[in-house]
């Protein structure tokens, strides 16, 4: 838990800035100021020091981050170096492995094949099976081809649309529900379809889908 921080001033003040998270610490150094109207020379120093701290243990985690991804990268890529179309191929390697393709990835994708980024995701959005943000722990996706659009697809899309407070292709904000449509997903008999966590739902009814939607949050909490 972040504790609020005291007013400083003191020679002991110092010391007990190490408690503290960043914001903290510039909170730290404004109230001194406010009080003073100037920030003592210890203070000062002792939050520099901190903060420098701080930033070299994230630039260390950022460099493991790096060379992980980079080592990820150069194997997709050599699995696929002589294949005709192999952005797409590494492209789906690196969505099954992080279930969506990160910027980042992206990013060392474009130096190690020596392609453009605009290519890249040029690929990525042209494709609907590639992602661009973090799937969701639970996935619904309303098909709406033709034979489900006849039978009221489109309710089922503006209800989920007011339920989850998302529309199609994104996911609620705490990552837990990822909402999407497809065209076809070859159950037309059993139109209105939609698939829920990979279970394909015939006969799809609006007043089903906020029982639905609950069950699914419920498995969330049950989880936590
Ligand atoms: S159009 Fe929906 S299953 Fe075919």
């Amino acid at each position: 838990m972040k504790t609020n921080p005291p007013f400083l001033g003191t020679e002991t003040a110092a010391a007990d800035l190490k408690h503290f998270d960043e914001a903290a610490l510039i909170d730290v150094l404004e109230k001194v100021e406010q009080k003073h109207g100037f920030i003592p020379r210890d203070i000062s120093d002792e939050v520099g020091r901190l903060l420098e701290v701080r930033l070299e243990r994230l630039r260390r985690i950022q460099g493991k981050l790096d060379s992980t991804i980079r080592r990820d990268v150069q194997q997709h890529v050599a699995h696929w170096r002589n294949e005709e179309g192999n952005l797409i191929m590494i492209l789906h390697a690196i969505q099954n492995q992080y279930g969506y393709v990160p910027r980042e990835v992206a990013m060392e994708l474009s130096r190690e094949l020596g392609v453009k980024l605009a290519r890249i995701y040029e690929v990525i959005t042209f494709y609907h099976y590639f992602k661009l943000q973090p799937p969701g722990a639970h996935n619904i996706t309303v098909c709406n081809g033709t034979a489900c659009y006849l039978k009221g697809s489109g309710d089922l899309i503006g209800e989920l649309r007011t339920l989850l407070g998302i529309s199609e292709g994104q996911t609620t904000p705490d990552r837990q529900i990822h909402f999407d449509t497809v065209r076809c997903i070859g159950c037309c008999g059993m139109a209105p379809a939609m698939v829920v966590d990979g279970k394909t739902c015939g006969h799809a009814k609006t007043s089903d889908l906020a029982g639905r939607v609950a069950a699914l949050k419920a498995k969330k909490e049950n989880a936590a």
